[in-house]
C-alpha cells in the first residue's frame, strides 16, 4: 500500500514529523504564522488523504467536494467548531480533536485571566511603563478580591473542573451550570450546580466554557449581561461567537458589569480598533488557552497518533463523536 498523503495546514518543526515519516507522505504550508489561503487548502486537499489541521481552517461542504480521498480530520484543538460535522458524517469523514492534554494548561490561563481582570495587572503594568507611577496610594489601581468570592462556571466540562480546582485553593464559592449535572465533579470540587439565571444573578466571577454550538451562539447578550451584578466580572475562554459583543461592550461601558477578560473572539484577529479595545476594563488575549510550548507539543503529537491510529492501528484515539 501506498503511504497514506497528509496535508498538514500549518508549518510545524520537522522534529515532530520525522518518527512518522516512514509511514506518511506529508505536505504541509510553510508558514507558521499565516493560514493557509482557502485556494491553496483547496488544491491541496484533493490529494489527500487525512489533513492535520488547525481551528483557523474552515473544514466544510465546499472543502470536502475538493477532497475525493480524505478519510480524516485531525484538528489541533479541543473545540472542533471549524469543522461541519453533519458535512463529515455524510461522508464518512473521521474527526479528531485534543482534549486532555490541553486542560490544566487552558485551566492555568483562564485563572490567569481572572486575577489579571480582577487585580488589573495590565493596567497597572502599563502604568509604570509609562511613566505614570507618582507616588503611592491607598486606592491606586485597587481591583477586586479573588479569594473568598464567587465564581459561576458556564459548561463544566474538563476544563471547567480544572477551574473549579483552581477557585477551590482561593476559597472561591463554586457554582456552575452545565447541561447535566455532574455529581462527581460537586463532590471533587465542592461545587453546586444551579441554574443558568440564577448563576449570573449571583457571581462574582462569571467564566464561560462553553463549545460554540447553535444553543450557544450569543448565549452571552444584552438581557444576560443586564442580570449580572454591576460588580461582576465576565471571562471568556471558550469561543468569541457565544458572546454578543456589541452587547458586551454596552455593558462594559455602561458600568451593567465591571470588567472582562477575553482570550476569545468573535472575529479573530480582532484589531486594535474595535470598540472593546478601547475599554481599560477589558483585558484581552490572541487565543491562547492552551499556548504553552509543552503543551502544544503535546497536542500536535495527539494530532499525530491520531492519524497513525487511524490508518495502522485500532482506530483513532481522540475521536469526536457525531
Ligand atoms: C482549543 O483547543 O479549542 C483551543 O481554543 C485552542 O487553544
Amino acid at each position: 500500500m501506498s503511504k497514506p498523503k497528509i496535508y498538514i495546514t500549518r508549518k510545524l518543526p520537522e522534529k515532530y514529523l520525522k518518527p512518522y515519516e516512514y509511514d506518511f507522505e506529508f505536505k504541509m504550508w510553510q508558514e507558521a504564522n499565516i493560514p493557509v489561503p482557502r485556494e491553496t487548502l483547496l488544491q491541496a486537499v484533493s490529494e489527500a488523504d487525512g489533513i492535520l489541521s488547525m481551528l483557523s481552517e474552515k473544514i466544510d461542504e465546499q472543502l470536502i467536494e475538493q477532497a475525493n480521498r480524505l478519510k480524516i480530520v485531525s484538528n489541533l484543538a479541543v473545540g472542533y467548531d471549524n469543522v461541519d460535522l453533519l458535512a463529515m458524517q455524510k461522508n464518512n469523514i473521521v474527526v479528531t480533536n485534543t482534549p486532555d492534554v490541553l486542560t490544566e494548561t487552558t485551566a492555568d490561563l483562564t485563572f490567569a485571566l481572572l486575577l489579571a481582570t480582577a487585580r488589573r495587572l495590565i493596567e497597572a503594568s502599563e502604568f509604570i511603563k509609562k511613566d505614570k507611577w507618582e507616588h503611592w496610594s491607598p486606592f491606586l489601581l485597587a481591583g477586586a478580591d479573588v479569594n473568598h468570592q464567587t465564581i459561576g462556571i458556564v459548561g463544566m466540562g474538563r476544563i471547567g473542573q480544572a477551574v473549579a480546582r483552581r477557585a477551590k485553593g482561593f476559597n472561591m464559592n463554586i457554582l456552575y451550570h452545565n447541561r447535566s449535572r455532574d455529581q462527581q465533579a460537586e463532590k471533587e470540587v465542592g461545587a453546586t450546580y444551579t441554574s443558568f439565571n440564577e448563576l449570573i444573578g449571583t457571581a462574582d466571577f462569571i467564566v464561560s466554557l462553553v463549545p460554540l454550538t447553535q444553543e450557544t451562539k450569543h448565549l452571552f447578550d444584552e438581557k444576560v449581561f443586564s442580570k449580572m451584578k454591576s460588580s461582576a466580572i465576565f471571562i471568556n475562554v471558550s469561543r468569541g461567537q457565544v458572546v454578543d459583543e456589541t452587547a458586551l461592550y454596552e455593558a462594559l461601558k455602561n458600568n451593567v458589569i465591571q470588567a472582562a477578560g477575553l482570550d476569545v473572539f468573535q472575529h479573530e484577529p480582532i484589531r486594535s480598533d474595535h470598540p472593546l479595545m478601547q475599554l481599560s476594563n477589558v483585558v484581552c488575549l490572541p487565543h491562547i488557552g492552551s499556548a504553552s510550548v509543552q503543551t502544544r507539543e503535546k497536542m500536535i503529537e495527539l494530532c499525530l497518533q491520531n492519524l497513525h491510529s487511524y490508518f495502522y492501528g485500532s482506530g483513532p484515539l481522540t475521536e469526536v463523536r457525531f
